[in-house]
C-alpha cells in the first residue's frame, strides 16, 4: 500500500499528534518509507523501457541456430523507408563494380521514427541494399542508366549486444551478387565489410551524406 508524504502530514493534522502513539507514528512511517521506495522503483523501470526500443516482429531479424542471419523478404522490406539509391555502373569501375550497380537502400520504420526524433540509429535498425542492373542506357527521357534486373542483397544490422565494439555494434551481411540469393549468411569478417565503413560513413557506420532523406529527416 502506497502512503504519499502528503497523505500522512493531512492525517497527522485531522487527528492531531497527540492521538498517535510511538508505535503507530512507527508504523506509518515504515509504511511511507516502502511506499515511496515502491514508487520509485517504478520509474525507474519505465525509463528503462523508454530508451529501448521494441521492435515490432517484423522487423527483427531471424538468425538460425548457428547465428546465421536469414534475409528479410523483399515483401517485408520493400514496403519500409526508401533512403536512397546510389549508382556504380560497371562502365565506370573497369567493367565490374564491387557492388553492382544500383542500390536501393531501406530502413526499418522504428528505426526511421528513432532516426527523425534524435538523429541517431537505435538497436534493433536494419539497412537493407538490394542491388540492381543497370538495363538500358536509353530511355524516352533521354540517355543514362535506367534499372534493369534485382542481381544483390545485403544487410547491415544494429545490435550492440551481438556484434563487436570494433564494428561499432553493426553486423554486416552478404546474400550475393546473382539469383539466386542466399537464404542464409554468416556475419562478414570486419575487414570485408565493417571497416570501410568505419572509416567512411557520416553518420554512425551509415553513408547518411549519399542518402538525402536521410540528412533532410535527422532529429536534434
Ligand atoms: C570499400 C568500402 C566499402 C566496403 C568494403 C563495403 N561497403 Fe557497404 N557501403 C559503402 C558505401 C560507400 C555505401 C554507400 C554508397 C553506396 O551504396 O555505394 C555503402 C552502403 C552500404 C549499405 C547501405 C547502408 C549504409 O550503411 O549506407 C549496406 C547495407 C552495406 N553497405 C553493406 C555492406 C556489406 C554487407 C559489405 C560487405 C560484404 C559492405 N557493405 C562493404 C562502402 C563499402
Amino acid at each position: 500500500m502506497l502512503i504519499h508524504r502528503e497523505q500522512f502530514f493531512s492525517v497527522v493534522q485531522r487527528f492531531g499528534s497527540a492521538l498517535l502513539t510511538g508505535a503507530v507514528t512507527a508504523g506509518v512511517l515504515v509504511s511511507v518509507v516502502v511506499g515511496s521506495s515502491g514508487v520509485c522503483h517504478a520509474q525507474q523501470t519505465s525509463t528503462r523501457e523508454q530508451s529501448t526500443i521494441i521492435m515490432p516482429e517484423s522487423e527483427r531479424p531471424k538468425y538460425t541456430a548457428d547465428g546465421q542471419l536469414i534475409p528479410f523478404s523483399p515483401e517485408v522490406f520493400r514496403e519500409w523507408i526508401w533512403v536512397g539509391e546510389p549508382l556504380t555502373p560497371n562502365d565506370l569501375n573497369d567493367g565490374e563494380a564491387n557492388f553492382p550497380e544500383f542500390h536501393d537502400v531501406y530502413i526499418n520504420p522504428t528505426a526511421w521514427r528513432e532516426w527523425k526524433k534524435t538523429g541517431t540509429f537505435p538497436d534493433g535498425t536494419v539497412l537493407i541494399k538490394e542491388l540492381t542492373s543497370v538495363g538500358s542506357k536509353k530511355a524516352p527521357s533521354g540517355n543514362g542508366y535506367f534499372q534493369g534486373e534485382f542481381t544483390g542483397l545485403e544487410h547491415a544490422i544494429k545490435d550492440t549486444k551481438r556484434f563487436p565494439a570494433e564494428a561499432k555494434g553493426w553486423g554486416y551481411f552478404s546474400f550475393g551478387h546473382k539469383y539466386p540469393l542466399k537464404t542464409q549468411a554468416a556475419q562478414n569478417p570486419f575487414a570485408s565489410c565493417a571497416a570501410c565503413h568505419v572509416a567512411n560513413a557520416k553518420d554512425d557506420m551509415v553513408f547518411t551524406q549519399y542518402y538525402p532523406v536521410l540528412t533532410a529527416g535527422k532529429g536534434k
